[in-house]
Parts: structure tokens; sequence; C-alpha cells
């Protein structure tokens, strides 16, 4: 921990979190929520300036990392006294000396690791210190943190932090550190927390989630397909979901799991970033197209209704016109029923950052947009097949229009629909429209616990 002098503050009474990046960022979000809330500070009304701001930040491109510094800008400007900010996250991981060095408004820095010691870094912020704190203990963070007693019907849980794949683009590694997964002994707990908070369904977080390994209580080991079976037994938990995988962490344990157990929903999200080979290579991805391809077909053997989501990066340093072909074609061969797509974004610190052939913006973008063309057609196929059937939709909350609820099918379609239900209730939906995104339609009936 280090620190340096500024002048000493009022103590906080409101808090807001805003939280950049991925679902574990949410689910770190949540938890530092919970804990400012237990130290008596409260998170501060819509629309009202809180004393306290935590940017839970990402750093996986360019543009997020520049988002903290032009948040900074915004919340101080024009302010006769602004509000403690405390950076955390990925940013925080990674550039913590620099965003002290670049931004004296700034009074903590803490990372993804340590976030369990903002209350005392609160304290001191007060007193008029700025301190920053990235250490990386292995799991000491969950036990530091308070018990659950909320929860929306579709919760988050992180079962795995950190990453040690080094694909060469990537600053994951650098900023959530070694593989470790939480045992299973406290995933229980928290799950059971969850559900009696009013939690429905609960998907499992880790970086590299299926990754996680444990032990039962007999002390044999188990992968995810174990976990996901233990919280199975929860009567009240209705869906699991897990994300991200990784091709090369997949078990037969996992695709057997997906054909057993029903509580486990009809959707796998396999980032593939490539459809070349030799770009998977200089990626350093552990698998080639026709192994993704061979997997997937593997899960769809004990699945068929499965619905596959990848992760897309183009113009990675030296990627050739026909070698973009080969991940087109294989969008085309998969059709995904949803995606994300990225450009290729240079990090300070990755070896993709200094290889040869970094690719011309207009490039990525014309690839992006040609690459985002197939995806959004096979997402709308996809929705439009729903049409004309009905589903099971988690009610999740109201829509925009009086009468509306917004919930997700099986398949994580949102769905928005007519009819009487209450937050957390699976209903019935009749499926009568597809856009682009998501569906329509109307109650059929409440299919109750
Ligand atoms: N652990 C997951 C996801 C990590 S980050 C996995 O291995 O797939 C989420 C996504 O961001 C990645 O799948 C990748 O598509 C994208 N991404 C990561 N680094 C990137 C970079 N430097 N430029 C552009 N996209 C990137
Ligand atoms: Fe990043 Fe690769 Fe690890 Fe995913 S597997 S977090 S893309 S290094
Ligand atoms: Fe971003 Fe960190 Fe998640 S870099 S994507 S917040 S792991």
């Amino acid at each position: 921990m280090r620190k340096t002098a500024s002048s000493s503050r009022i103590q906080p009474k409101t808090y807001r979190v805003k939280n950049f990046g991925c679902q574990m960022n949410v689910y770190d979000g949540e938890r530092m929520a919970e804990m400012l809330s237990g130290q008596g500070i409260a998170p501060a009304p819509e629309g009202q300036d809180p004393d306290l701001v935590v940017l839970n930040t990402c750093h996986i491109r360019e543009k997020a990392a520049e988002k903290v510094y032009s948040d900074i800008g915004r919340l101080i400007k024009g302010k006769k006294t602004a509000p403690l900010i405390a950076v955390a996250g990925c940013v925080a991981q990674a550039e913590g000396e620099e965003i002290m060095a670049r931004a004296p408004a700034v009074s903590m820095v803490v990372g993804p690791q340590a976030y369990h010691q903002l209350p005392a870094m609160i304290d001191r912020a007060v007193g008029g210190a700025r301190s920053t704190n990235t250490d990386m203990p292995a799991d000491t963070k969950f036990a530091a943190l308070p018990r659950r007693r909320k929860s929306a019907p579709s919760a988050f849980l992180t079962i795995q932090e950190g990453c040690d794949k080094f694909c060469t683009y990537c600053v994951v590694p650098y900023t959530r550190g070694t593989e470790i997964s939480r045992p299973i002994s406290a995933l229980l707990n928290e799950a059971e927390l969850l559900v009696e908070a009013g939690a429905r369904e609960i998907t499992l977080l880790g970086q590299n989630v299926n990754a996680w390994s444990g032990e039962d209580t007999k002390g044999h080991r188990i992968g995810l397909a174990g976990l996901i079976r233990a919280l199975a037994k929860l009567p009240d938990l209705q869906r699991i979901r897990y994300t991200t995988s990784h091709p090369g962490d997949m078990d037969d344990a996992l695709i057997a799991a997906h054909g057993e157990i029903d509580k486990l929903m009809p959707y796998l999200h396999l980032p593939v970033q490539s459809g070349n080979d030799r770009v998977l290579k200089a990626m350093n991805r552990s698998h080639t197209a026709d192994s993704y391809l061979k997997l997937l077909d593997r899960f769809r053997a004990v699945r068929p209704d499965i619905a596959l989501s990848g992760d897309f990066i183009v113009g990675f340093p030296g990627e050739t016109e026909a070698e973009f072909a080969d991940t087109l074609a294989l969008v085309d061969a998969v059709g995904y029923a949803a995606a994300y797509s990225f450009k290729y974004s240079a990090r300070p610190g990755t070896p993709a950052a200094t290889m040869d052939g970094q690719i011309e913006r207009a490039v990525m973008d014309e690839r992006l947009q040609r690459l985002q063309a197939s995806l959004n057609r096979d997402q709308l196929a996809f929705n439009a097949a729903s049409v004309g059937k009905t589903c099971d939709v988690l009610v999740e909350r109201k829509g925009k229009f009086p009468g509306q609820l917004l919930g997700k099918s099986p398949w994580l379609q949102s769905v928005h629909f007519t009819g009487e239900a209450a937050i957390g209730d699976m209903v019935t939906v009749d499926l009568t429209e597809a856009m682009g995104s998501s569906l329509g339609g109307h109650l059929v009936k409440d299919t109750g616990e």
C-alpha cells in the first residue's frame, strides 16, 4: 500500500458504483456496493450527486481505458466539492501509479483482488491520505466480504478468477492474475444465500469459468460439471448458466452435463476470436478452427437446441483479407445465436502490440462491418425461428410500456411480453415477433415454481 498526502475530506454518506467491462466487474461492483452499504454509506438516489464514486474500470480495449479519465474529468468539472473518487477494476490494476500521477482528484486506486480493503482506504482518504492497493493475494477477498442479502431473479456468482492462457492480444492475465478457483463450500453457501434472497437463475462467472476445479465431499477432484450438479440440487434454483469458457478447458463431463441437467440452460458462450489457424496460432489460442467446430458438434450432439455465442477480433496484426474470409466462413458454418465482435486494440505490454503488420483502422472498420452483418443475419434468423413457439421466461423486470414485462428465454434471448406476472416468476410466453436482439410475445400462463 502506498500513500501520499492530500487535504482531509468529509465522511461520505452516499456512494455510487459505476461498472465498465465484463460481468465479473458487475459481480465485483455488487460486492463493493454491499460492503459500502454495510459501512453505513447509502446508495445515492437517482439524479443526486454521491459523496463517493467508485469507477470499476475495464482495460480490455483502448477506448475502455480512456473512459476512466474522461469520467474523472466529468466528476470534478465545475464542482465546489467534488466527490471522493476511487478507481477500481482492471485499469486500477494495470495503471494504478499512472492514475495517481495523472489524476490528483483520485483518492483511492484499488485492484480487483484488493477491494475488500476499500473501507480502510476510505477512512484514510477522509483523513487526507491518498492510497493505492493493487495486491493480488489468492482468494482472501471473498472471506472478507459481507454475506449476500439481496438478489435480483438472475444473479452472478464468481467461481473462478484470473487467466493463465496469455493470448497475445489480451491484458487479463496481467490485470486479474493467475487462475484460481473458489472452494465449492464457499460457492454452495453463497448460492444458497442468493437463492434465499430471491435468485432463481445463477450465472457462474470466471475469466476461464470452465477451468474451475475443486474437491467434492469425499476429496475427489471435480470440474465445473460437478459444481453445476451440486448447485442443481438447490430446490428453488431453476436455471444455471456459466460464462466465459475457453475451448482448451472443455471436458467430457461438462458436455455430458448439457444433455443431462435440465436446470443447465441450453446456451454456450465459447469465444473463437478468428477462423484462421495462422492467426489463431499467432494469438496463442490453443484451438484451430476445425477443433473448435468439432467441439461445438459435440455440444450439439447432446443438446441439439443449444444456442451458441462467441467473441471475435478483427484486424489482428498481420491478418490478411483471405484470413479474415476464414472467419466469415466459420461464422457461416456455426450459425451463432449471438456474438460479440471487436476491432483489435493494441494493449501496452502485450506481445501482439509490437508485432509486425498492425492493421489500419479503416481496414478494421470495414472488416468489422462485414462480420457484424453476418452475425446480425444469424441472430435474427435464430430469433425468427422462435416465433410461433412458446417458451419459459424468467421475469426480470418491468418493460418500457405499461403492462409490459421483460425476461430471458432459456436461450438467453431477451423477451418482452404483455400479461400479469411478478418479478422472479417463471412463466410461459407465446412468442409472436422477432427483432434483431429480442423477442416479443404475450403471457400464456404462470408456470410457477
Ligand atoms: N476470457 C474470455 C474473455 C476475455 S475478454 C476468453 O478467453 O475468451 C473478452 C473478449 O474481448 C475476448 O474474448 C476478445 O474477443 C476481446 N478482446 C480481448 N483483448 C482484446 C484486444 N486487445 N483487442 C480487441 N478485443 C479484445
Ligand atoms: Fe484473455 Fe485469452 Fe485469457 Fe481470455 S483466455 S482472458 S482472451 S488471455
Ligand atoms: Fe475488462 Fe477486466 Fe473484465 S479488463 S473485460 S473488466 S476482466
